[in-house]
């Protein structure tokens, strides 16, 4: 995604004889993007990665939205959610539409052992608010830390591993490719100075784990909105070596360096990621408006085209009033938007922000689920009102 990277054995060249000790050619497979044009790996196989013992049809798993409901700002508390499920089980959708579904889960146990995912129709962006632990993957081991994303290229088998439980956790699964924002980039490919991130903050898999074992294992793959159960007569781990652009890459909403300004920078430069019709933003703790008159917190706006939904990893959010650690807010396309009653005045005094806070902006609107109304707070449009 950021930058070539490799680990492991590779042979001196693609598409030549690599064999195993034992002799056998080690299976080559390309994991291509676009066709053969976009970014793409090529990995080494011990077994052949087509050979399955058996499938089964898990059934739907396709979220089912509710059709448009009346225009109004949302607020829905995930602190209401009980744990439930592993990283993949514990997932409820909450909104969607055609291009990224936002999944939420409090992760109540570790997957099953011997027991992994593939999602084959859309890249995750998986953001841990407070696990901690491993993304166990064929391309390597990713550490999890609090405040990471990690963004999952779709058809990466992997699973999750956390040192503890119940733990909060996004999943946006993306459509389109995910990647940064490309203003920020040269035109090499490289970070340019003014990027709020530079290839230093973005953790590539650092320990590659090869299992050379015949055992049965699961893959629960999810496409075409159903999950099967693909049962493997080997570890799915058996790669030796890989090299390429296609990789699962950590990246901590703590290590986003904000930019901040005399007067008020509009939202983009929180921007973290891009995917087809959206963008991911990341609101951390920065110095406030240094004019002397600067007003410190965000101007009304109407955000014509485009629904806007922010989690809030603390309470601390300047502009917004009633909301709290977990909440969710969506402030959709077509009304106005901007800080509750008297919150212009209270931040006046203040120099920084302690806010903290992960948004995705949709180009199309959002589509809310039957799960997303249990958490609802139905009286957050009041929060408005002056009277
Ligand atoms: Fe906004």
């Amino acid at each position: 995604m950021i930058r070539y990277h490799a680990l492991g054995q590779l042979p001196p060249k693609k598409h030549i004889q690599f064999r195993q000790p034992s002799g056998e050619l080690y299976t080559e497979q390309l994991f291509s993007t676009h066709g053969f044009s976009g970014p793409m790996s090529t990995m080494y196989h011990i077994n052949q990665p087509t050979e399955v013992t058996g499938w089964e049809d898990l059934g739907k798993v396709k979220p089912e939205y509710l059709d448009d409901e009346a225009l109004r700002h949302r607020h829905f508390k995930t602190a209401r959610m009980q744990p439930r499920g592993n990283f993949l089980s514990g997932r409820i959708p909450l909104m969607g539409n055609g291009d990224c579904t936002w999944l939420q889960a409090l992760i109540a146990e570790p997957m099953k052992p011997k027991c992994f995912y593939k999602n084959a129709e859309a890249d995750e962006i998986l953001f841990f608010h407070d696990g901690e632990g491993v993304l166990e993957s064929m391309y390597g081991d990713v550490e999890i830390r609090p405040g990471d994303y990690i963004v999952v290229p779709r058809g990466t088998i992997y699973r999750v591993e956390l040192k503890s439980y119940p733990s909060r956790m996004i999943a946006i699964e993306s459509f389109g490719p995910v990647s940064t924002p490309k203003r920020y980039r040269n035109q090499y490919g490289q970070m340019m100075e003014h990027a709020p991130f530079t290839e230093r903050d973005f953790r590539p898999p650092h320990e590659l784990k090869t299992y050379d074992v015949r055992e049965e294992h699961e893959v629960i793959v999810a496409s075409r909105g159903r999950h099967t159960l693909y049962k493997y007569p080997f570890h799915p781990f058996d790669i030796v070596g890989w090299d390429g652009y296609v990789y699962p890459v950590a990246f901590s909403i703590h290590d986003f360096q904000p930019i901040t300004g005399q007067i008020h920078m509009p939202p983009p430069i929180h921007q973290t990621f891009i995917g087809n019709g959206f963008v991911i933003c990341s609101f951390c703790p920065r110095i406030l408006d240094f004019h002397p008159e600067a007003i410190k917190i965000p101007y009304n706006h109407s955000n014509v085209d485009s629904d806007e939904v922010l989690y809030y990893c603390n309470d601390k959010f300047g502009s917004r009033k009633g909301i709290e650690e977990g909440s969710i807010t969506l402030h959709p396309l077509g009304i106005p938007h901007g800080p509750q009653p008297g919150a212009v005045e209270a931040s006046m005094p203040h120099t920084e922000t302690k806010e903290l806070a992960v948004m995705l902006d949709t180009y199309r609107p959002l589509k809310m689920t039957a799960q997303s109304l249990e958490i609802e707070d139905p009286d957050y449009w009041k929060s408005w009102q002056t009277r």
